[in-house]
């Protein structure tokens, strides 16, 4: 079997968005724009409520999925087709934006830690005009499996140790995993040959991936191989896994439209401004 190792790693760097929300960019900035077919990968974590309040007020995506995977905290989610949802601790939500969306993330709290992430996850060309969908999924939708001592694996996409994740249908075949590791524990994580992948270590100090040492707040870019050993830190760790599989396709991206010509974003912009999302 073909292990596979860190090629890259990249920290966050420091932005807000929406009406002004404190967040880590740590894929889609300048040291890493993107890792196919990944454009994007924010952490949001404050206990400050200055720096979330404001939420995401209405805005359009076309052309991608956005997988908002929450920690802590409370946001409610609305779109201009209807959809509504709530986002609550350990629940996910997959939206494929498709042709187009407008939609709100507010919190619903005032006061307390915020915490989460969120992804965006390209569609190939022949997706990118699909009707939107969402799949959101409670916490208790989500697999939790021990495939070895000391590890407990929440299987959101993917296949482990004979739990499926809920996620479906997604073009990419993704995978993605939240890992917690005990001190010591160690096991080798099977991941689908060719698939792009990355870990980023989100709780503890630090954690052993592909044998070398990943500090929290550091995402680590995989090479290719058959699988990931992972294995413990000097404390209990947690990092996420996610893998993808590349679609080596052209990509025009301006803020919430990822297409894969220039003329195709003219077209959103121009859809978006004639009220067609
Ligand atoms: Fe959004």
């Amino acid at each position: 079997m073909s292990d596979r190792t860190i090629t890259r790693r990249i920290r966050g760097t420091d932005t807000s968005d929406g009406a002004g929300v404190k967040l880590k960019r740590i894929i889609g900035q300048p040291g890493l724009d993107m890792l196919d077919p990944f454009l994007l990968l924010d952490e949001f974590r404050s206990d400050s409520a200055d720096d979330y309040i404001a939420g995401f007020p209405e805005h359009p995506h076309r052309g991608f999925e956005t997988v908002t995977y929450m920690l802590a905290g409370h946001m409610r989610h609305g779109d201009n087709h209807g959809n509504r949802g709530d986002l609550t601790p350990g629940s996910v939500q997959w939206m494929t934006a498709g042709r187009g969306i407008l939609h709100s993330e507010m919190p619903q709290q005032e006061n307390g830690l915020m915490w989460g992430f969120q992804l965006w996850v390209n569609l190939p060309a022949k997706d990118k005009m699909t009707a939107p969908r969402y799949q959101d999924i409670a916490p208790e939708r989500i697999p939790v499996v021990h495939p070895a001592d000391g590890v407990e694996v929440k299987v959101i996409a993917g296949e482990l140790a004979g739990a499926t994740g809920p996620v479906e249908g997604i073009a990419t075949a993704p995978v993605y995993l939240d890992v917690s590791l005990q001190p010591g524990a160690r096991f080798a994580l099977a991941l689908p040959v060719g698939h792009h992948g990355f870990t980023y270590v989100f709780e503890g100090e630090s954690a052993l991936v592909g044998g070398e040492r990943l500090q929290r707040s550091e995402l680590g870019v995989l090479s290719d191989g058959e699988q990931l050993q992972l294995a413990g830190g000097d404390k209990p760790s947690r990092l996420l896994v996610v893998a993808g599989k590349s679609l080596n396709e052209p990509v025009a991206r301006y803020g919430p439209f990822v297409m894969n010509t220039q003329a195709q974003i003219h077209e959103a912009i121009t859809d978006f401004r004639a009220g067609r999302f």
